[in-house]
């Protein structure tokens, strides 16, 4: 009869069962790396269906004088084990924790992350130069609305209906056929008349403001843009102010070393009319790819204010003279930043617009 049956169903037999479930669970706790096991190992040993609990159902079917020792030796155990296990969850705790706080350290030494500050986008920078040299000059900065009626973008400034100059001016409508036609503007001279028809001469603002045009766009031409009209009214006011007020910004906006050049051009609402053009910002007049090997760039159109216009806001033109001009800050930023394409100023890249920074 081999050694187990004749100690199975003894004391002893349960005895060294026991022990050889506790020398294992306490070698296999030893190897237990995390909580995850951790809980693993206490169902397996401590669990219901665990070693412990089925010696202590097995222990009804001992000699009642052996009864007491196995249910007392396995208590001892189940209380060891649960000992070991909590000593043990200690431990891998402390040890967890340790590594999150390893992983999470911070090194309090180093130089902060700076904040995001915003700055303001080009055009907004440059209407903002431009402005501020005519405030500098005694002009009153005014704004006026974007929607417009037909009168005061077309009629008021001798573009009336049907005339073929209105075809320089793609444009929106918002309203047509119902009496007044309502626009979005497509220059800011209709400023020019609102200011007339509130002011007395002397006049002297300038307008800067959103402009739109039903056009095709490319690199040059956007149907959003911004312009800055100016005028100035007054007895005696001539060509020559035109040009010395106009020469002066440009020499403050591009440089001192800046000329200036006046060709005749045409708008109904001014008599004469004239294009503005200064030396090529890159080349210094010397000619290149930025001005397209002519060393000159136009910025803006100018003229001296129609009499009639005058006339129709009841201005004396016998009496009153003035000037007025129109330039797009878009363009004018171009030329100063050397930048070839008008629609990377709205395509919101980051990247690009960063650089102004
Ligand atoms: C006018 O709009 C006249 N009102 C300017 C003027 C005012 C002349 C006072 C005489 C007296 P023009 O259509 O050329 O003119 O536009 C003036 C400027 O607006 C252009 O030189 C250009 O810089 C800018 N501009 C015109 N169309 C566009 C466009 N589609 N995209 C971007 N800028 C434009």
């Amino acid at each position: 009869m081999s050694r187990l049956a004749r100690l199975c169903g003894r004391e002893e037999f349960m005895q060294e069962r026991l022990e050889r479930i506790r020398e294992k669970a306490l070698a296999d706790l030893a190897r237990v790396q995390n909580t995850v096991e951790l809980e693993g190992w206490r169902v397996a040993y401590l669990g219901k269906k665990g070693p412990l609990n089925e010696i202590l159902r097995e222990v009804g079917r001992l000699p009642a004088e052996e009864r007491p020792a196995v249910g007392q030796a396995s208590n001892r155990i189940k209380a060891e084990l649960e000992e070991a296990l909590g000593r043990r969850e200690e431990e891998l705790k402390t040890a967890e924790l340790r590594e999150a706080m390893e992983a999470e350290r911070i090194d309090v030494t180093l130089p902060g992350r700076p904040p995001s500050v915003g700055f303001l986008h080009p055009i907004t920078e440059t209407v903002n130069q431009v402005v501020s040299i005519f405030a500098s000059m005694g002009y009153q900065v005014v704004e006026g609305p974007e929607v417009e009626l037909d009168y005061y973008n077309f009629e008021a400034l001798n573009i009336p209906a049907d005339h073929p100059a209105r075809d320089m001016w793609d444009t929106f409508y918002i309203r047509q056929g119902e009496g007044q036609d309502v626009l979005l503007r497509t220059h800011t001279s209709p400023m020019q008349i609102r200011t007339m028809e509130r002011m007395a001469p002397p006049v002297r603002v300038v307008v800067p403001g959103r402009c739109y045009r039903y056009e095709a766009q490319d690199a040059s031409h956007e149907s959003q843009f911004f312009q800055i009209e100016g005028l100035a009214v007054d007895e005696g006011i001539t060509m020559a102010d035109l040009k010395g007020t106009l020469a002066t910004f440009a020499r403050r906006m591009f440089g001192p070393d800046t000329r200036v050049r006046f060709r005749c051009d045409y708008f109904p609402f001014v008599e004469p009319g004239a294009e503005m053009s200064v030396t090529c910002v890159a080349c210094h007049g010397v000619g290149c790819r930025v001005c397209k090997g002519t060393g000159w760039l136009e910025i803006m159109g100018a003229g001296m204010v129609h009499p009639k216009v005058l006339a129709g806001v009841g201005y004396d033109p016998e009496r009153y003279s003035g000037f007025a001009f129109g330039m797009g800050p878009e363009r004018i930023a171009m030329v100063r930043y050397g930048i070839d394409d008008i629609r990377l100023f709205y395509g919101n890249d980051l990247r690009f617009l960063r650089q102004f920074a």
